[in-house]
């Protein structure tokens, strides 16, 4: 069993017209995917795409008028998709924890950073307030925070953004999750702290064997950090499979597009960069929703994709697929 299995998740918005008339945006149509115990996948698309969409159905985040129309999600055993929202609040948290962009945002300005840390392991795990901060001290550490006995007692607004997402990183790994979900955790921090950033992220996925969703609209990212990738285009999977496999073969139109879109060192043959806007989720084409921009597009393409295997664990979601040109 993996530690992750999602199946045929499908997240509408929900909301009505002027003229009282209801309006549906299809924002997540159909999405599965399963990850491994202590894997790191990468999730890749431009925005809008739904990758934080799909984390946040996953985690049963959403907000109204956001709901979840159908599918399964499984961790670890445990049906989500049908826990009482209390339980997946415990679950969330503990044994998934998320790390978002703008970590000063996603910080209590009142509150002193070794406080914060302490509250969410007792909120989980609770025990001695002696053991918390203990940990407390013990993740700050983990996270490279430098002098962290001092460091303990900084407000958030004393941080820099790249301590602050230290902080945060620090607060998802208190209780030790099994699935940690980033998402763009480096958007807006500068390009050197973003590296470091991400080697953290990954350190710490082998150190304490968690998995790693890692979302980004960044291909090198996923290349280098990750070991499975999924593509997602207006709300589905387009291509998934092993890192190493998708970027020797692409075989989606639209994963092609994206490295002929990303520096040179990446480049595969057969890719041209995409024109035109990203799809209306309120009134998708029929089929492909990328066959009005795909230079491979044909009449069949208004008919829904198959899934199709074309390398060892390797989907793509195209007519085509396997038969484009190289
Ligand atoms: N309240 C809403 N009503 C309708 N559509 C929305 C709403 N909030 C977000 N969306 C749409 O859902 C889609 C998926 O968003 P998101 O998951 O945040 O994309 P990503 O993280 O890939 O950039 C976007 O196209 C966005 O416009
Ligand atoms: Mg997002």
């Amino acid at each position: 069993m993996s530690l992750l299995e999602v199946e045929n998740l499908r997240t509408h918005f929900i909301s009505r017209d002027i003229d009282n008339q209801i309006r549906v945006a299809e924002a997540l149509n159909d999405v599965s995917f399963t990850l491994e115990a202590g894997k790191v996948l990468g999730f890749v698309g431009e925005t809008g795409a739904g990758k934080s969409l799909t984390a946040q159905s996953i985690c049963g985040l959403l907000r109204p008028p956001a709901k979840v129309i159908c599918g399964r999600v499984t961790f670890d055993g445990h049906d989500l998709t049908a826990m009482p929202a209390d339980d997946l609040n415990a679950l969330r948290g503990a044994e998934i924890a998320m790390v978002v962009q703008n970590p000063r945002t996603s910080l209590d300005p009142l509150t002193r950073i070794v406080d914060q840390l302490v509250r969410i392991h007792q909120a989980h795990a609770g025990g001695p307030l002696a053991a918390s901060r203990t940990r407390a001290m013990e993740m700050m550490e983990a996270v490279g925070i430098p002098d962290p006995k001092n460091r303990a007692n900084a407000w958030p607004h004393e941080l820099s953004g790249g301590m602050a997402q230290r902080v945060l990183i620090a607060m998802a790994l208190m209780n030790n999750p099994k699935l940690l979900i980033a998402d763009e955790p480096t958007t807006g921090l500068d390009v050197t702290v973003q590296a470091q950033i991400l080697d953290l992220l990954k350190h710490l996925t082998e150190r304490f064997g968690m998995a790693m969703i890692i979302i980004t609209h960044d291909l090198g990212i996923v290349a280098h950090y990750s070991d499975e990738i999924a593509v997602m285009f207006a709300g589905t999977i387009v291509e998934a499979g092993p890192v190493s496999e998708v970027f020797e073969a692409p075989g989606h139109p639209y994963t092609r597009s994206l490295i002929a879109a990303t520096p040179e060192r990446l480049k595969v043959g057969g890719g041209a960069k995409l024109g035109g806007q990203p799809p209306d989720l309120y009134n998708l084409p029929s089929g492909c929703a990328l066959r009005t921009r795909c230079v491979f597009a044909s009449d069949v393409c208004a008919t829904p994709p198959p899934r199709t295997r074309v390398g060892p664990d390797h989907d793509v979601n195209c007519h085509f697929a396997g038969d484009l040109p190289s």
